[in-house]
């Protein structure tokens, strides 16, 4: 039986990666193959963690650091620290309150919220607890008329800047071995959706992937028409190609999450890290760039800020917070990252976000 969520934090939480065996706990068989598994082999959640793991600081000394801090602006609103929250779906799998427990700990250290397509508790009810930017996370509804609805939904509950998702065409791309198992408990349920998008009838001899699945999923051309429709920051969560950054930002995306979705989705791809000094040099200083995949240590954060990245989210490891201690555990979470960041600031003589520069890094090769 999975343990109910703590009240109180314990006292053997000292890292922020304390919390991943922790989590284990309070978390049964299904909700735990859910949230920990990848596609295919996991090769990709593997390089994730390994690309961090394989780059080296190289710290500078004796610098006046009394007037450090972490501030960073992103897409016109002030943060005190650059990590945000990834867009995770079905929360309530792993805490009794879900969505609305995560943006209350978010609120408290003033981290953004990405709210998933997915979410299982209803955009304005999480967006009514939300004390720090809400983003809103797009999953394309087959067409335009109902990917619309839901961001004017979004727009009127608040939510500050759009997300559209595109490494995964559809919500539903699932690597069958790892979630055969998985079954949404009754009680927890894409509680924002009206219906899931139907696939045209195929006929016989079609491709139940190009003239099925792919034939609900958006194109270039839908992103051209979603920019036109709002005027909120677009960001594209997924993008991996440094072409393809040079092409949303052409759009006129205003900003890119270099992602492979926490290695989810596609098997054997690269690690966002290793992509991201690429991608920035192709896109230049002024397009925002955000990462995930593999953060789970201060030291990771300020890698990414190092090789390009403006700020960073948490994915799985905000949902083991979640899972042991609600709302107390995400705010304990995100606080414990950032002193970590902190620390690793001070050790390398980077006073603010901008002094994180790719020489405090010894790369390999
Ligand atoms: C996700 N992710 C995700 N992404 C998205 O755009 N919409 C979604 O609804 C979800 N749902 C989701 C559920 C679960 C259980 C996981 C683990 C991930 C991907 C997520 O936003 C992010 O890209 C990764 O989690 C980042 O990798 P790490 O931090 O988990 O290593
Ligand atoms: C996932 C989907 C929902 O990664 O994005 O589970």
């Amino acid at each position: 039986m999975a343990l109910p969520p703590l009240t109180g934090i314990p006292h053997d939480l000292v890292a922020a990666c304390d919390y991943e065996t922790r989590a284990r706990r309070h978390l049964d068989d299904n909700a735990w193959a859910y949230l920990q598994g990848a596609a295919a082999d996991e090769l990709s959640l593997r390089n994730n963690l390994a690309a961090f793991q394989s780059i080296a600081l190289r710290p500078r000394v004796l610098r006046d650091m009394r007037r450090g801090h972490t501030r960073c602006r992103l897409l016109g609103d002030v943060f005190e620290h650059p990590l945000l929250l990834a867009p995770i779906a079905y929360q309530r799998l792993f805490h009794p309150d879900g969505e609305l427990a995560t943006v209350r700990g978010a609120g408290v250290m003033g981290a953004g919220m990405v709210v998933s397509t997915l979410a299982s508790s209803r955009f304005e009810e999480v967006a009514a607890k939300a004390s720090a930017p809400l983003w809103f996370q797009l999953y394309w509804q087959g067409g335009r008329a109902a990917s619309l609805a839901l961001l004017r939904r979004a727009e009127a509950a608040g939510y500050g800047v759009l997300v559209l998702t595109v490494d995964a065409p559809l919500s539903g791309i699932r690597n069958r071995e790892q979630r055969a198992a998985f079954a949404l408990p009754s009680g927890v349920a894409a509680v924002n959706l009206a219906a899931s998008p139907t696939m045209p009838p195929l006929a016989p001899g079609d491709s139940a992937v190009f003239g099925g699945m792919m034939a609900l999923a958006p194109t270039w051309a839908d992103v051209e028409w979603l920019r036109a429709q709002t005027n909120r920051p677009i960001l594209l969560k997924g993008v991996l190609h440094p072409e393809d950054a040079a092409q949303a930002a052409n759009c006129g995306v205003h900003g890119l999450i270099i992602s492979n979705h926490g290695g989810r989705v596609l098997d054997t791809t690269p690690a966002p890290l290793d992509v991201l000094p690429e991608i920035r040099a192709r896109v230049g200083a002024d397009v925002t760039l955000l990462l995930d995949g593999g953060i789970r240590r201060g030291t990771d954060v300020f890698k990414a800020l190092a090789l390009g990245a403006d700020a960073v989210l948490l994915g799985r490891p905000y949902i083991h917070a979640l899972a042991v201690a609600g709302a107390l555990g995400v705010a304990h979470l995100i606080k414990l990252l950032r002193e970590e960041l902190e620390v690793c600031m001070a050790l390398s003589g980077c006073a603010s976000l901008s002094e994180i520069t790719p020489d405090r890094l010894y790369l390999p090769h």
